[in-house]
């Protein structure tokens, strides 16, 4: 069931490095509207599914279009990082699935504060319990912290700049909306729409999101984690949306499947990244930039 206009990216291929067809658990780690857990119990009705999101609206939704399933499906609001170990049976864990990010759900959702294109509160926050809202990094961080992050996590020139003009403005009027940021950036990169140029404030939004949901930390630890406890045959399949997150699964899976002191616990199965054909990207522009990752726990 496809809710919301939701189109799961890299499904086929997703499901194929899995190997889903076999019965047994799936871990959707980043559950959104359950867009391949759903194709997963639909295939197989050996399988079932230990879901997590820390979106709550996500995964209620989630929720309701996985109804029909709801005796093979477990779900947990909550980050995949703090996973229960105790509570799942790793023997019977045949895939793990991380597609990173956010949603078009939320993305869709201009009460979220997430798109540049609709106006909103200058939000953010996948986990509504999380404290620091983006109009909060706005308003608190110090000129130097705000040029670094939007540096680092928005791989953008001129950070220094836009940061002396949020401090600048900010002590004229907080910014609250999404709107008002994204005018500073169009004023300060002097943007003009152009065929194939990607918008900065795209790079400014996503710079503010990776910070407020933390996403990039923690993330090679959770699949260390996950290694370790997984049992040999279970497939690992990454789906990342930009180069920062990419270079961690590629590093990782890569640490994973070396040699060194002990012997690796992972087999990669993928050299480089899976990309969307370009009929998927027509169909679902969010397709474009996922780069899909798999390895095999040896
Ligand atoms: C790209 S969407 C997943 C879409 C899903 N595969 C589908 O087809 O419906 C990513 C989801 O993961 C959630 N998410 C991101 N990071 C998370 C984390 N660390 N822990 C739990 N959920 C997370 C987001 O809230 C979002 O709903």
């Amino acid at each position: 069931m496809i809710a919301h206009g939701h189109v799961p990216v890299l499904l086929e291929e997703a499901l194929a490095f899995l190997d889903a067809g076999r019965a047994g658990t799936y871990i959707d780690a980043t559950l959104g509207l359950g867009g391949h857990s759903v194709e997963i119990l639909r295939r197989n009705p050996g399988a079932s599914v230990v879901g997590f999101d820390r979106d709550e609206t996500s995964l209620r939704e989630a929720r309701k279009g996985l109804a029909e399933y709801a005796d093979r499906v477990r779900l947990y609001h909550a980050d995949f990082r703090d996973l229960p170990e105790d509570e799942i049976d790793f023997a019977s864990v045949r895939g793990v699935l991380l597609d990173l990010g956010i949603s078009s759900f939320q993305l869709d959702s201009p009460e979220r504060g997430f798109s540049f294109n609709a106006n909103g509160p200058l939000d953010m926050r996948m986990d509504r319990r999380t404290k620091t809202t983006a109009a909060r990094v706005l308003e608190k961080y110090s000129e130097p912290k705000l040029a670094e992050m939007l540096r680092r996590y928005g791989e953008l020139p001129h950070t220094r700049r836009l940061a002396r003009e949020i401090v600048t403005r900010r002590k004229l009027r907080p910014f609250e909306t999404t709107e008002e940021l994204r005018r500073l950036v169009e004023e300060i990169y002097r943007w003009r729409p152009q065929k194939g140029k990607i918008h900065p404030a795209a790079k400014v939004f996503q710079a503010l999101r990776i910070e407020i949901n933390n996403e990039l930390e923690g993330l090679a630890e959770f699949l260390e984690r996950m290694a370790v406890l997984a049992r040999p045959g279970t497939r690992f399949v990454v789906i990342a949306f930009h180069s920062l997150e990419d270079r961690i699964i590629k590093r990782t899976f890569a640490a994973l499947s070396a040699s060194g002191e002990s012997a690796p616990r992972m087999k990669a199965l993928t050299r480089k990244p899976v990309t969307a054909s370009e009929a998927e990207v027509r169909a679902n522009s969010r397709a474009r930039s996922a780069k899909l990752r798999a390895a095999e726990r040896v």
